[in-house]
């Protein structure tokens, strides 16, 4: 199959800066005492998640249970769930799953691990714990070292939940432009951690695992960094917002759209609000770079007078934001050039419980 017979608006990957990236933070990563377990909302794709196991990575981390469960289906034996599920009516399925694979997930709230403590019991088996701590994105996570260490002891005491250390992701710098901002705020959590975990093993308590990172962070870790794992999702697609940050990975992932009509000053497509997530900004429509965009539901266009667009034409565009757009699409087109070398489905496409 030809890109230009793939059906628009559709997402497309580009193989090469797709293997580039995922060999990119390998070399990263190998430089460093720190594993991988990637982000698995980047991507929601089984197929993707096998090439980042077969590159190396220890586990697979993600945000939801749903999520989870389809990881788990799929045969991933190590789960980390980097959020807090405390719905009544979800625990149970969350003890069913620890049953089935190595699952980790976070509290920052003493009734939580009563919860999860009642629920594992009841199906039996262990649940992994880490604990959120807050470094200042202001989100979920305890805030004090002192609490981690009453919440670590907490867990310790239960018989069906294992402490294995903590979660600290600082969201609020991964798309930092100033470098230097980024630099020192990761210097100063680094630190921080590092104070907190020589107290948790002061109390009895070392931490197996702190876990966090993104993708516009984790080469600003020392070699020996606290942690142990990083979690980056965006690094294999990058997007618009990350385009700002000059990193060392490469935009593989496009929107493919169909010029629909065109204007003397204006070209208009196909791929509106409806196939592409804006909650990182706009677009960068390729070849209209620095232009004004116009989105709408099933719309997009740019205003670019004396244009030599014809409809019919295909138009690429560089999404603001890549999570948000792939868990619009059911699947991404692997291309070479003008083949399409692969499909893969977006497997838990709007797995949001
Ligand atoms: C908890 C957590 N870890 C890791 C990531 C991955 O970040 P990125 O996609 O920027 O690499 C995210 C992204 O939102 C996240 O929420």
């Amino acid at each position: 199959m030809k890109v230009s017979q793939i059906e628009t608006p559709a997402l497309i990957v580009e193989r090469s800066a797709f293997e580039n990236n995922m060999a990119a933070m390998n070399r990263l990563l190998e430089q460093t005492t720190m594993a991988f377990r990637p982000h698995y909302k980047s991507h929601k794709s089984i197929d993707v998640v096998k090439r980042q196991l077969a590159a190396g990575a220890k586990g697979i981390t993600c945000a939801k249970l749903s999520e989870a469960e389809d990881l788990a289906q799929a045969g991933v034996g190590d789960i980390l769930i980097a959020n807090q599920v405390v719905q009544q009516e979800k625990l149970g399925r969350v003890a069913v799953l620890a049953n089935k694979t190595r699952l980790t997930i976070c509290v920052d709230d003493a009734r939580q691990v009563a919860a999860l403590e009642r629920a594992v019991a009841a199906q039996g088996g262990t649940l992994y714990v880490l604990v959120e701590y807050e470094i200042g994105m202001a989100r979920c996570g305890v805030e004090t070292h002192e609490e981690v260490i009453h919440l670590a002891k907490l867990i310790r005491e239960q018989p069906h939940l294992s402490f294995e250390g903590i979660q600290a992701y600082a969201g609020h710098l991964s798309h930092e432009v100033d470098l230097e901002v980024r630099k020192s705020a990761s210097a100063a959590i680094e630190a921080d951690l590092t104070r907190l975990k020589k107290k948790l093993e002061e109390a009895g308590l070392p931490p197996k695992e702190i876990s966090g990172g993104s993708t516009g962070s984790v080469e600003l870790k020392p070699r020996d960094s606290v942690y142990t794992e990083m979690q980056c999702g965006s690094y294999l697609f990058m997007d618009g917002s990350y385009a700002q940050l000059d990193l060392r990975f490469e935009n593989s992932l496009f929107l493919l759209t169909t010029v629909i009509s065109t204007k003397p000053d204006r070209v208009v497509t196909d791929g509106g609000m409806k196939s592409l997530g804006m909650d990182q900004g706009a677009p960068i429509f390729v070849g209209y770079e620095g232009l004004p965009v116009k989105m709408s539901e099933e719309h997009g266009q740019v205003t670019a007078p004396g244009h030599k667009a014809e409809m019919g034409d295909k138009l690429r565009y560089i999404p603001g934001h890549c999570c948000t757009t792939i868990n619009m699409h059911d699947k991404l087109y692997l291309v070479d050039g003008e083949e399409v070398v692969d499909i893969w489905p977006v497997t838990s496409r709007g797995k949001s419980q």
